[in-house]
């Protein structure tokens, strides 16, 4: 840090005084790199959140000022921000072969026995391992560097797709020595549940589509075109592979491996005394470990079929208690020096098997539906089921989806479901257990009133869920819009949680998003409410209220992007309504648009534009709008003054930190996207040029900037702002 301060930002980057800076960068990365392995592979934080911050932004910045000195694989790559408009095809060195599969056990034994049969009396073993439901890749590393991550695609030519995976903290960007000069790792990019769990529900409350499943979520995460967002997924790589040259086993580097572990293979292998450790599959995970790869640690030498039989139990059991999604376990013959003699098919070689397990499944009686409501009306059917056991979870409600499902399967009163659970956590119907059917069942019929309010369901012609069209009075839509209204990436107003929306919804204080408004302190304070259970009843103390208040007062400043998303049109999600905001620059040009004007916005499809104008067709949702623009929210991509309001100063709000101002954007923003950061400069009043010129103020530099604007900039003696300089800039105001 000293070290930076002592840095002369002025220098050119190709003088020599650079050195330090050089050298300081190489620091960081050794410093970052080390306290990132420790984090990710042993659990450990070395330095609190704060510091490795600190340490990472000082290396953004000697990076942005020195980008001679940037290398690819910094760990300032992790966050991402490299832009893929469609992903480069690469050629596998080596094909990426598939394994024979089989969901049978006898086939594995035949499997066993084949092996034995055609290795006659020489010595070997096996190694069983999980079989990771994800997204299968290989990594090429050159002289300890990653040089490439490529898909599986076809197995002969895949997608390249680096920098998104140069977001994965598994994924070592520079090896521990020692390495092979010159090799491939594969493995699966797997998303653990966890957080696909939390990835989904977020999508769900913005609107989004989920995902059906972890390996899907974990596919279109690695095809993302900006890898910043790739970064936010959380993924992980699993290795199972590595993939030596021939003639790399002879070169320098490997020996030098080798001799750094005499004792590595008598060590680990149990049953395998050759010297090399890459001569076992076993000994070579081991090293792919030593190097800094998260080997799962879940791999096992097995003598024989009595072994394989005990892991394969074993796993089928315990899978549902690892933290990410396994389909089933993969048997390989551990001396890869008689893989030749095995020898390969077509597709897949001899050497290896996967035996896949069979989704679990049990029958359960249907004790009753119950029909959810959402905050768009669409009713949801739900089977409540006797409780069963199935998979490592208790199952008691399982979704019956809509009308036609029920329709399909023939649903009837009193039946027994036949309840799955494959290789997701979400337990699925699957079919009605027809040996339990009891005489004279009758079908399920789908309820014709909202369970709520009472309303005549609606269906549309070629929609296939049922709604409920009272959406000003039935509850369950006042208040899911309310939740959406206040979530985190509309208003975030954080201090109203459900709890409290239902009870200034109970005390008729609230109807729509624009009675939040209108509350004042005094209005709260007292307000009893009760948790979820009925039990614990709470009254609003002063504090709280005026947090209430004065997060709702912040929210005025809520730029026009996220108060679209807020509004909750059905199909507009957070990235349409970001795109719509910039496109039509405020709401009156966006309420005049016709069909056509909004499917030219990139993204917005015919339906999209169908249900925004339909949307704002609504007497009750111009009314919304209109009281909203009253109470002072933004609604235009220009800033306009914020009225009313008890704790907001005119003063600090009408000041446009920007005004009188030219900026030149270069490089990838963490926060924003391109035409976001534009957005933003113009809303506070700035103005944006494509070019440096003496007019310009500033250059605004995210990560990757064009070396030539550094360069100009520097030559006309154009400060070059950062983007965190940039946020505190604007928060000024
Ligand atoms: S070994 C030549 N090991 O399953 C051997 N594959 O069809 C290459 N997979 O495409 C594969 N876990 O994507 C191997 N522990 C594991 C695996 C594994 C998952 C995937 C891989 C492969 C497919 C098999």
């Amino acid at each position: 840090m000293d070290l930076f301060s002592s840095i002369d930002l002025q220098v050119s980057p190709a003088s020599s005084s650079s050195e330090p800076a050089r050298k300081r960068i190489e620091e960081l990365t050794a410093l970052i790199d080390n306290y990132n392995y420790e984090y990710y592979m042993n659990d450990n934080s070395l330095v609190s959140d704060f510091e490795f911050d600190k340490l990472l932004r000082e290396l953004i910045d000697l990076e942005r000022q020195y980008p001679q000195f940037a290398s690819p694989n910094s760990p300032t790559k992790r966050v991402g921000g490299d832009v893929n408009k469609s992903f480069r095809q690469v050629t596998h060195r080596f094909p990426m072969l598939s394994l024979g599969n089989t969901y049978s056990i006898e086939e594995i034994e035949e499997f066993e026995s084949r092996t034995r049969k055609l290795l006659g009396d020489r010595p070997f073993s096996y190694t069983c391992e999980l079989k990771y439901d994800g997204v299968a890749i290989s990594l090429s590393y050159r002289h300890g560097q990653l040089v490439q991550a490529a898909t599986r695609g076809n197995g002969v030519v895949g997608d390249d797709i680096t920098s998104n995976a140069r977001t994965i903290p598994t994924i070592p960007l520079r090896l521990r020595a020692p390495y092979p000069d010159d090799f491939e790792v594969r493995g699966e990019v797997v998303y653990p549940f966890a957080e696909f769990e939390a990835f989904n529900q977020q999508r769900e409350i913005d609107g989004e589509e989920p995902f059906a499943n972890p390996r899907n979520a974990a596919s279109g995460s690695l095809k993302l075109q900006n890898s910043a967002e790739c970064a936010k997924r959380k993924l992980r790589f699993c290795p199972y592979f590595i993939m030596l040259p021939p003639d790399e086993s002879n070169n320098s580097q490997f020996s030098i491996f080798n001799s750094q572990f005499p004792n590595f293979n008598s060590q680990f292998s149990i049953f395998n005394s050759q010297f090399s450790i890459f001569n076992s599959h076993f000994g070579r995970l081991q090293a792919l470990a030593s190097m800094g790869f998260d080997v799962q640690p879940y791999i096992r030498e097995c003598r024989d079929i009595n072994d394989i039989k005990f892991f394969i139990e074993y796993w089928d059991n315990e899978r549902w208690n690892l933290p990410y999604a396994v389909d089933g376990i993969v048997i390989k013959v551990n001396e890869v020096s008689l893989w030749d003699t095995l020898g390969v098919t077509s597709k897949s070689p001899r050497w290896a098997i996967a035996f896949k397990f069979k989704a679990k499944q049990v029958s359960t009686p249907l004790v009753d539906i119950s029909f959810q409501v959402g905050r768009t009306g669409i009713i949801t059917p739900v089977a409540n089921l006797k409780p069963v056991w199935l998979g490592g979870t208790t199952v008691r409600r399982a979704t019956l989806v809509n009308a036609d499902f029920i329709q399909k399967m023939d649903i009837r009163h009193g039946d027994s479901l036949l309840v799955e659970k494959g290789g997701e956590i979400i337990p699925k119907i699957v079919g009605v257990d027809l040996a339990k059917r009891l005489p004279g069942a009758e079908p399920v019929q789908f309820i014709t009133n909202c369970p709520q309010c009472g309303a005549a369901l609606v269906r549309l012609p070629g929609e296939a869920a049922h709604y409920c069209p009272n959406s000003d009075l039935c509850p369950p839509q006042i208040l899911g819009r309310l939740e959406h209204f206040v979530s985190r990436k509309a208003m975030n107003i954080d201090s109203l949680g459900t709890e409290r929306l239902q009870m200034l919804l109970d005390k008729g204080l609230l109807r729509d998003a624009a009675d939040l408004y209108d509350l004042t302190v005094s209005q709260l304070i007292g307000l009893e409410s009760v948790d979820d259970t009925g039990l614990r009843k709470t009254s609003l103390q002063q504090k709280s209220a005026e947090a209430i208040v004065s997060a709702i007062d912040e929210s005025r400043k809520v730029p026009f992007q996220r108060v679209l998303f807020a509004l909750g049109i059905p199909s507009v999600g957070e990235v349409a309504a970001r795109k719509l905001a910039s496109h039509f620059g405020d709401i009156d040009s966006l309420i005049s648009a016709s069909a056509t004007d909004l499917s030219s916005v990139p993204d917005i499809g015919d339906k999209t534009a169908s249900l925004i104008i339909s949307f704002f067709s609504s007497p009750r949702h111009r009314t919304l709008v209109d009281r909203l623009r009253a109470a002072g929210l933004q609604f235009t991509t220009h800033r306009s003054p914020v009225t009313g309001g008890s704790s907001s100063s005119p003063a600090t709000a009408h000041r446009s930190p920007l005004s009188g101002l030219t900026l030149v954007v270069s490089g990838v923003f963490n926060t924003f996207s391109r035409e976001a950061i534009k957005e933003s400069i113009l809303l506070h009043g700035g103005t944006v040029s494509s070019s440096l010129s003496g007019k310009t103020s500033y250059l605004l530099a995210g990560e990757k900037p064009g070396p030539e604007k550094i360069k100009k900039a520097q030559q006309l003696n154009i400060p070059i702002l950062s983007e965190s300089e940039y946020l505190a800039m604007i928060s000024e105001s």
